[in-house]
């Protein structure tokens, strides 16, 4: 599948070293470490505030960090603008739909994809006989990603009607448009029915299948069990487990911080 084609080499992952970040007097998280390697599926996880979509915002460029290192590839990221960080294949997910609302779910992939080509809006628009060639590809591309998501039948209904598990579909449809190497999907399957989430699995399992990279915040914790090849925990804005899921589950610090002490993560 060309739409979501990525060059990667295997061991060159996401590297972030000794992040802090402030807001004012609050520290939202500190001294945070962790490598991430290959196309593995990670997730972190951690109760609400914890600090997960603030990890997010610094390694996409949305959130400059107080203190410390984020590089992808060995290209350090700190400074980057969010549009800069895509561009190197980090592409995430908003913890709240982001879909172009009154606009049909095939125009949000046009959209979406004009936005990462080189050809823009209005060159496309004077439609010169290579641009329409390149307007037909785009058309096929976008096709190709609604397909893989499993929305293709929706193509043609305003993206603010569809239902909200579809919606968030169409938010990972976007970020497949940026033709990521590294997928970052905040809470991806919040509010999602159990089908749904079975669905959303499936899907994780085909990124995967196509050597594009995870990174995963969640609160399904059945969920994260599931998928995760690895898991980060944080608690109060620090890194307090990193695991595999049999190692994180019968982990007690971590089963403190989620649900008291006895309680299990099963
Ligand atoms: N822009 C900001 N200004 C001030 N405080 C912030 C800002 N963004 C986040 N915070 C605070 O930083 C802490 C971490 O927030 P963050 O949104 O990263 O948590 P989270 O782990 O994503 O939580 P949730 O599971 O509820 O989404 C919280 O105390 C939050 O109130
Ligand atoms: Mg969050």
């Amino acid at each position: 599948m060309n739409a979501l084609a990525v060059a990667r080499s295997p061991d060159e992952g996401l590297s972030v070293d000794g992040v802090a970040v402030h807001f004012g007097g609050l520290v939202a998280i500190s001294d945070m470490t962790f490598k991430t390697s290959g196309s593995e599926i990670v997730s972190l996880i951690g109760p609400n505030g914890a600090g997960k979509t603030t990890a997010f915002n610094v390694i996409t460029g949305f959130q400059r960090p107080t203190q410390g290192a984020v590089s992808y590839r060995g290209t350090p990221l700190v400074g980057l603008k969010p549009h800069q960080v895509a561009a190197l294949g980090l592409v995430r997910t908003f913890q709240r739909t982001s879909v172009f609302a009154t606009n049909t779910v095939l125009d949000n992939l046009k959209i979406g994809l004009h936005r990462q080509s080189r050809t823009g809006l209005l060159t496309a628009l004077l439609a010169l006989p290579s641009e329409r060639a390149s307007e037909a590809r785009l058309i096929a591309e976008a096709w190709e990603i609604l397909e893989f998501v499993g929305i293709a039948d929706r193509a043609h209904q305003i993206a603010g009607t569809l239902p909200y598990g579809e919606q968030r579909l169409l938010g990972v449809a976007l970020a497949l448009a940026g033709r990521p190497s590294m997928l970052l999907l905040d809470e991806p399957v919040s509010g999602m029915n159990p089908t749904e989430t079975a669905n959303f699995l499936r899907l994780l399992r085909a990124l995967r299948a196509k050597d594009i990279a995870i990174l995963l915040v969640e609160h399904d914790v059945p969920m994260v069990m599931e998928i995760s090849d690895r898991i980060v925990v944080l608690n109060y804005g620090r890194i307090i487990a990193e695991g595999s899921p049999a190692e994180i589950q019968s982990n007690p610090e971590v089963i403190a911080a989620y649900l008291g002490q006895g309680a299990t993560l099963a």
